[in-house]
C-alpha cells in the first residue's frame, strides 16, 4: 500500500528518512513527471552540497589489462570475444601512468582490469606498494573482480584503500540471465561482505537497463544498497557490445540513470557517486547531467593512448582518443561550467572523520 498520496512527498520522505517503502519507491520510479524530476534531482544536490561543499572529486583510471577469465554476457571484454583487442600494462607502464596522474593533480589511482590471473597476488602487491611508496599521498583503488578473502587482505595490507565491486544486479534469477553458470551473486555479495569487513572503502552497483532488468530488480538493488551501506555506488546505463550476446539489445536510458542517481543520493546521503563515462558515452553532457542529479566523482582516463581503444567494454565509449592530461582539463572545464570545482585531495568517504568532510 502506497503512504502517500503524491511523489514530492514521497522525495520529501525520502530525503527525511533516507528511505521509502516499496510501493511508494516503485511508485516515484515509475510515475516521475518532469517537475517531480526536477525536485528529485535539487533534493539531491542539497543533500551532496550539504556534505561535498560543490566539491567533484577526480579519480585518474588506469585499465591495465583487458584479458578476462570470465564470460559475462554484455562486456565486450568476456574471454569468448576474438574481436577483443588484448593488452597487459607491465608495473612500470602502470607507474609511470601513475606518476603522471600525480602531476596533473590526482590524488586518487584506480587500478582496474578484467579478470587477469597473469598478475598474481605478489604482483597486485607490488603494484599497490609501489605506487603508495612513490605517491604516499594516494590513495589506490582496486576493481580487478572476484577474489578469495585471503587475496583481499593482502592487498589490503599492501596499502590498497578502496575496491570497486558493482553487484550488477541482486536479483538471483536476474544475474544468471547477465551471467553464464559459475558466476552466482552469492560469490559477488560474499566479496562485497569480505571487502567490507577488512576495512576498504567499499564501492558497489549496478549497470541501469540492462538485459532482463525489470522494476522489481531495481527495487532488491535500492534495498540491497540502503542495508549494505556501501560508500561508493558506481551507476551507469548498460550499453551494447557488438560482439557479445547482447549486441542487439537496448541501451539504458539517461533519464532512469538520474533518477536512480539521485535516489541513492538520498538514500546514501554520504556516498561518493561517480557520474559514470558510460553515462557520458549515452548523452555528450551526461556527465554533467549526473553531477547535476547528485553525483560527485569522474574517473577521467588516465591508461596510455596506445591501449585505450582496446579496453571497450561497451560500443562507443568515450575519451579512448584522448590523451590524460586532455581529458583532466576537459573534466576541470565541464565542472567548472556547471557550478561544482574539481578537488584535487585523496577525496575519501565524507563519513571516516565523524560525519565531517575529510579533504
Ligand atoms: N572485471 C572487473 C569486474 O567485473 O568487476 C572490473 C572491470 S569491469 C569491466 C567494470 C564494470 O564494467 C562492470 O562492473 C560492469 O558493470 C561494467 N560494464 C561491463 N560491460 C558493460 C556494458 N556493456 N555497459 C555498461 N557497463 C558495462
Ligand atoms: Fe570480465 Fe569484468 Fe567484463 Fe565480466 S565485467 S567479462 S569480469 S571484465
Ligand atoms: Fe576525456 Fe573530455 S573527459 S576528453
Amino acid at each position: 500500500m502506497a503512504d502517500y498520496s503524491s511523489n514530492l512527498d514521497r522525495i520529501d520522505h525520502l530525503r527525511r528518512a533516507h528511505t521509502l517503502g516499496r510501493e511508494d519507491m516503485r511508485i516515484l520510479l515509475e510515475s516521475m513527471t518532469d517537475p517531480d524530476e526536477e525536485y528529485l534531482y535539487k533534493q539531491a544536490r542539497e543533500v551532496c552540497d550539504h556534505y561535498y561543499h560543490k566539491a567533484v572529486y577526480l579519480r585518474g583510471l588506469i585499465e591495465f589489462s583487458s584479458y578476462c577469465r570470465n564470460d559475462c554476457y554484455y562486456c565486450g571484454l568476456r574471454r569468448s570475444n576474438r574481436n577483443a583487442q588484448r593488452y597487459r600494462l607491465g608495473s612500470d607502464e602502470i607507474f609511470a601512468c601513475a606518476d603522471q596522474g600525480y602531476e596533473l593533480g590526482f590524488r586518487t589511482i584506480v587500478l582496474q582490469s578484467g579478470e587477469d590471473l597473469h598478475y598474481s597476488d605478489d604482483d597486485l602487491c607490488r603494484i599497490v606498494s609501489g605506487i603508495k611508496e612513490r605517491h604516499p599521498d594516494c590513495a589506490v583503488t582496486l576493481s580487478v573482480g572476484e577474489k578469495s578473502r585471503e587475496s583481499y587482505q593482502r592487498y589490503f595490507d599492501a596499502g590498497a584503500d578502496r575496491y570497486l565491486l558493482r553487484q550488477e544486479t541482486s536479483s538471483p534469477e536476474h544475474y544468471r540471465h547477465l551471467h553464464p553458470p559459475g558466476l552466482t551473486i552469492g560469490n559477488r555479495k560474499r566479496c562485497l561482505n569480505d571487502l567490507k569487513d577488512i576495512g576498504y572503502q567499499v564501492g558497489c552497483g549496478i549497470m541501469v537497463g540492462s538485459p532482463g532488468q525489470t522494476i522489481e530488480d531495481i527495487l532488491e538493488d535500492l534495498y540491497y544498497m540502503s542495508e549494505f551501506k556501501p560508500h561508493m555506488v558506481g551507476i551507469g546505463p548498460f550499453i551494447p557490445h557488438r560482439d557479445t550476446p547482447f549486441a542487439h539489445e537496448k541501451s539504458g536510458e539517461v533519464k532512469d540513470t538520474l533518477h536512480l542517481l539521485a535516489v541513492i543520493r538520498l538514500m546514501l546521503p554520504m556516498v561518493l557517486l561517480p557520474a559514470t563515462t558510460a553515462l557520458g558515452t549515452i548523452d555528450p553532457l551526461g556527465r554533467e547531467k549526473g553531477i547535476l542529479a547528485g553525483a560527485n566523482v569522474v574517473m577521467p582516463n588516465l591508461s596510455p593512448s596506445g591501449v585505450r581503444d582496446k579496453y571497450l567494454l561497451y560500443d562507443g565509449k568515450i575519451c579512448t582518443g584522448d590523451e590524460a592530461a586532455e581529458c583532466r582539463h576537459c573534466m576541470e572545464h565541464r565542472i567548472s561550467g556547471i557550478g561544482y570545482e574539481v578537488q584535487v585531495s585523496r577525496g575519501d568517504w565524507c563519513g571516516m572523520e565523524n560525519g565531517g568532510l575529510k579533504r
